[in-house]
């Protein structure tokens, strides 16, 4: 198996040392194979609603020679792991909504030692709404350039807390736009979105304005 590029890095490195883990939507289970076969993790559940995928995975599972420790299984999002089993849960390379929608339909998600790493593809705003509308904190977010795109990766955990956060802050999150150039690329894709959206809604136009300001540009 190749190393992982930067986006799966930077998800990996949000997984605790010791934890027991899922990775939901695995495909090839290059995440759970490099997170045990570094000694990170124990044990793994690679998991993907979709045959296909998840057979690739089980041949790098079976390649790696880590049968004993990852298992691969066919589940639509969490339905099919139980919450005694895993610790942190890898939800990566889907839509912000579809991240949501497992978090959302998830038996323990409530549970507050779990730790959520999520790496929403698209509309990373609408996930980070749902996930303060819902109990849920933003421990540490950050960012990285993949193939010259840039993405971001939140470690969320359940606190039961629905503060009330500015407009900005599904836009933002826990990113420092202003001292960090891989968040304030990132921010500033959300800017230009927002620009394009904006032609006829002054609410868009005034979010931009907002986050220009955050980035200090
Ligand atoms: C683009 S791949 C991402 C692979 C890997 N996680 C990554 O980030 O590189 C998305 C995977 O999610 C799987 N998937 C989509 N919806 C899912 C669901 N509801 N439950 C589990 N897996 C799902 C797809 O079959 C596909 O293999």
């Amino acid at each position: 198996m190749r190393g992982l590029d930067s986006r799966l890095s930077l998800c990996a490195s949000f997984v605790r040392q010791g934890a027991r883990l899922a990775d939901v939507g695995t495909d090839h289970a290059y995440l759970p194979v490099w997170l045990c076969r570094e000694g990170v993790c124990p044990q793994a559940v690679a998991a993907d609603v979709n045959p296909e995928p998840l057979s690739r995975g089980q041949l790098t599972v079976d390649e790696a020679g880590l049968s004993e420790k990852i298992t691969t299984r066919l589940s639509d999002g969490l339905s099919g792991i139980r919450g005694d089993e895993v610790d942190d849960i890898v939800i990566a390379g889907m839509g912000g909504e579809l991240i949501s929608k497992i978090i959302g339909g998830c038996a323990f998600a409530k549970d507050p030692e779990k730790r959520w790493i999520l790496q929403p593809m698209t509309k990373s705003e609408l996930l980070i709404e749902w996930l303060c509308e819902n109990g849920f904190e933003i421990l540490r977010q950050d960012c990285c350039v993949a193939a010259d795109k840039c993405y971001t990766v939140i470690l969320a955990a359940y606190t039961g807390e629905t503060r009330t956060r500015s407009e900005l802050y599904p836009y933002l999150g826990e990113l420092c736009p202003r001292t960090n150039e891989t968040h304030r690329r990132f921010v500033n894709a959300h800017i230009e979105r927002l620009r394009k959206q904006s032609k006829g809604d002054a609410r868009f136009a005034a979010l931009a304005d907002g986050l220009l300001e955050a980035t200090g540009e």
